[in-house]
C-alpha cells in the first residue's frame, strides 16, 4: 500500500499540517525562504506528523492543537536533515541536490537553526508545559545521538548495542516524541502516554534500521538519496557490524578497513561481504522484531481506522523501499 493510501483517514489533517508548515516558513530574510522552501518543497514522507495525527485521532482528540504540533515535529525533522547532510557530506536528498550542495554548508546550517528555533516558537504558542518538556527532551537527545554517532565514525569496534543506542537517540526519539504528543493531545494518562512512546520508539528504530539497509540496497530513484553514503563516511551501521561478526576473517578484515578508511572505493567488495553474510536480511530481521514490538504496544488502543493505519505503518517501516 502506498503512503497516500495509508494516510487516507487523515488526509484533511495532513493538508492542514502542510498549510501550517508553509505559513510558518515565512521570514523577511530572502535566503531563509529560499532554502526552507527548497527542502520543504521537495516533499518527504511526512511520517512523523502522520504518526502524531493518527495517535491523537485514535484517542478521540477533538481539539485544535494537533496541526500545529504535527508541523512542529516535521520542522524539527527538517532542521535535523539540513544539519545531518552537512555532517554526512551528502549530496542528494528527496531526489534533489542537498541544501548544502546547492547553497553551501553555512546556509544549510543557519537555515537549519532557523527552522529549529521557529519550531520552538510554534511549540510555545500551544502553551502546554507537558508538550514543551517532551520536545525539549527529544531535541536534546537527538543532538546527543548525532554527536555519539560522530564519535563512532571510523570505529570498527562499535557493538550492536552501541549502534542501537545511536539510532534510538538520533531517530527513534523524534518518533517517540511525535507519538507521545499524540497521546497527550488525546488525553491519555501517564501509562497511556508511555505506551504510545514505546510504540514510537520501536517503529522509529525499525525505520532507521531499514534506512541503513537502503543505504546499501536502495534504488536512488526511489529513496532520493545516494547509495553508499554510510560507507563513504565510515559509519559502522548494523549491516557492516553483522558482516564483520559473521564473515570469514578476510571479509571481516575488508569491512574493518572500509570503516576505518571510509570512501567509496571498496563499495563492490563490501557488498560481496554483505551478501555472503546475509547482512541486509539480518538487519531487516531486527527491523521486523522492532515493528512487532511497536504493534504490541498498540494493543490497548480501541479499534478504529486510525489504529489500523498505525498497524499498517509498522509494516511500511519494514517493507518500504523509499
Ligand atoms: C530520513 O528520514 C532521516 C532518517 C531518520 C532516516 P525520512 O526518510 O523520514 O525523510 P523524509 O522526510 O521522508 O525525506
Ligand atoms: C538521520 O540519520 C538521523 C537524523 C537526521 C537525526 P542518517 O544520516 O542515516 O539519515 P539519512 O540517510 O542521511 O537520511
Ligand atoms: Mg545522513
Ligand atoms: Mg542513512
Amino acid at each position: 500500500m502506498s503512503l497516500d493510501q495509508l494516510y487516507a483517514p487523515i488526509e484533511a489533517d495532513m493538508r492542514a499540517v502542510d498549510g501550517v508548515i508553509r505559513a510558518r516558513l515565512h521570514s523577511d530574510v530572502v535566503l531563509i525562504r529560499q532554502v526552507a522552501e527548497y527542502i520543504i518543497g521537495a516533499g518527504g514522507k511526512r511520517l512523523r506528523p502522520a504518526l502524531l495525527l493518527f495517535v491523537a485521532n485514535a484517542m478521540g482528540y477533538r481539539g485544535t492543537h494537533h496541526h500545529e504540533l504535527a508541523a512542529v515535529i516535521e520542522l524539527i525533522h527538517t532542521s535535523t536533515l539540513l544539519h545531518d547532510d552537512v555532517v554526512d557530506e551528502s549530496e542528494l536528498r528527496r531526489g534533489r541536490s542537498t541544501a548544502n550542495a546547492m547553497f553551501g554548508n553555512s546556509a544549510a546550517v543557519l537555515v537549519g537553526d532557523f527552522l529549529y528555533s521557529r519550531s520552538f516558537q510554534m511549540m510555545v504558542s500551544v502553551d502546554d508545559m507537558r508538550v514543551q518538556r517532551v520536545l525539549a527532551h527529544a531535541t536534546n537527545v537527538i543532538a546527543e545521538g548525532e554527536v555519539l554517532q560522530l564519535l563512532n565514525v571510523h570505529n570498527a569496534d562499535v557493538s550492536v548495542e552501541d549502534y542501537m543506542r545511536v539510532i534510538h537517540y538520533k531517530t527513534a526519539m523524534l518518533f517517540e516524541a511525535a507519538t507521545r504528543l499524540g497521546a497527550i493531545l488525546g488525553g491519555a494518562d501517564e501509562d497511556g502516554q508511555e505506551r504510545m512512546a514505546v510504540f514510537g520508539r520501536h517503529i522509529g528504530t525499525a525505520f532507521q534500521l531499514i534506512d541503513d539497509v537502503l543505504d546499501y540496497s536502495g534504488d536512488e530513484a526511489a529513496t532520493g538519496k545516494h547509495l553508499g553514503d554510510d560507507l563513504a563516511e565510515g559509519k559502522p551501521t548494523l549491516p557492516l557490524i553483522h558482516a564483520m561478526q559473521a564473515g570469514t576473517p578476510e571479509q571481516a578484515a575488508a569491512v574493518r578497513r572500509a570503516i576505518e578508511g571510509g570512501g567509496r572505493d571498496e563499495f563492490a567488495a563490501i557488498m560481496d561481504s554483505i551478501r555472503a553474510t546475509d547482512a541486509l536480511a539480518v538487519t531487516a530481521g531486527y527491523a521486523r522484531a522492532e515493528a512487532d514490538k511497536a504493534k504490541a504496544a498498540l494493543s490497548s488502543l480501541p479499534a478504529s481506522v486510525f489504529k489500523e493505519s498505525l498497524l499498517q505503518l509498522c509494516d511500511f517501516a519494514v517493507a518500504r523501499d523509499y
